[in-house]
């Protein structure tokens, strides 16, 4: 008799890239709606698997993991997890992985592309051409911010933050970063000074977040933050949402306190169609898409799955954030 195969849930779809690994050695479940899996759905859908492929959308409490002693494994499909208990996963043995460096510099890109826009006005400039204002060239019509020679203030300084900056050099920019945890060495081979969040923050003329959502870093950029930024500065946001605190951003743009925004991820997420946020001429805010390119995506989907199955068969993932999971079942 051929061995049975584990039992996975993966809870939407991924690109085939992965999802053809994953079906070929599990049964799996597959969450085929546009909509994520409500906390009940995933219940249901998580019954009795051993492993589960899960979103940044699908929060993985104790409560759940408690419901499922058999799980061995959740497989993040991103590299954030914050959408996970990993504490309450480590205490109860399950293996937490996800999905680092192969979107590393997407990411990053994506990070400039966000600044650009929002430095030079372009959302604003297609919205003038699709409303039929476009009558004549205008010497003072949608006036931006120059990059080159100004101060860039990066905020988490990890692989991220550290491919952000590569991509300052070619604008000539003075690079200033701030973390909790310095290499000299990296910053001093990129050109990049640190300083205290503070001082960055004074300094620079664009600031961008590239943290991990930690209880440290909730709402690290808040009113009194946002007040220490240059009047024309702009904050970029391609980290997780709950890292500023949206009412005070959403002042902060509307009383000029800073000069503008551009968020990949937002508090709540998605943002209400309604939202303040979304109609400020000075705000961008796009749908969490910063590693959306279809190769990031393959690349994403393979390592998730990757990391899946390693677990179930006894293997060491190729990134586990919490190893001492596996270490302690190796003995
Ligand atoms: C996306 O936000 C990710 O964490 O991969």
């Amino acid at each position: 008799m051929a061995p049975t195969k584990p039992t996975v849930a993966v809870t939407r779809k991924i690109p085939e890239a992965g999802l053809v690994m994953v079906r070929e050695a599990t049964e799996t479940r597959l969450w085929e709606e546009e909509l994520p899996p409500s906390p009940e759905q995933l219940a249901a859908l998580l019954r009795g698997c051993d492993g589960a492929l899960t979103l940044l959308t699908d929060d993985i409490t104790g409560d759940v993991l408690d419901r499922e002693p058999q799980l061995k494994v959740v497989s993040n499909f991103a590299v954030g997890y914050d959408n996970v208990d990993v504490p309450a996963a480590t205490a109860r043995g399950v293996a937490v992985c996800n999905t680092p460096d192969v979107l590393t510099e997407t990411t990053a890109d994506f990070a400039w592309a966000l600044l650009m826009a929002a430095a030079r006005r372009v959302v604003e400039g297609v919205d003038y051409v699709r409303a039929g204002k476009w009558k004549t060239w205008g010497p003072t019509l949608l006036l931006g911010r120059d990059l080159t020679g100004a101060t860039l203030g990066i905020v988490g300084f990890g692989r991220i933050g550290r491919e952000v900056a590569k991509r300052a050099r070619g604008f000539d920019m003075r690079v200033l970063a701030y973390d909790t945890y310095q290499d000299p060495e990296v910053a001093r081979s990129l050109g990049v000074t640190y300083r205290p969040l503070d001082e960055l923050l004074r300094e620079a003329d664009f600031v961008t977040l590239h943290v991990a959502l930690t209880p440290e870093t909730q709402q690290l950029i808040g009113a009194r933050e946002l007040k220490l930024m240059k009047r024309e500065a702009i904050l970029v946001n391609a980290a997780r949402g709950p890292v500023v605190d949206t009412d005070a951003l959403t002042d902060a743009l509307r009383d000029g306190t800073i000069g503008g925004a551009a968020l990949d991820v937002t508090d709540p997420e998605p943002l209400p169609a309604d939202h303040p946020l979304v109609f400020l001429p000075n705000a961008v805010v796009v749908p969490h898409m910063a590693s959306a390119t279809v190769a990031t995506r393959d690349r994403m989907a393979e390592t998730a799955a990757r990391n899946l199955l390693a677990v179930l068969r006894g293997e060491q993932p190729p990134h586990i954030v919490n190893p001492e999971v596996l270490e302690r079942a190796n003995g």
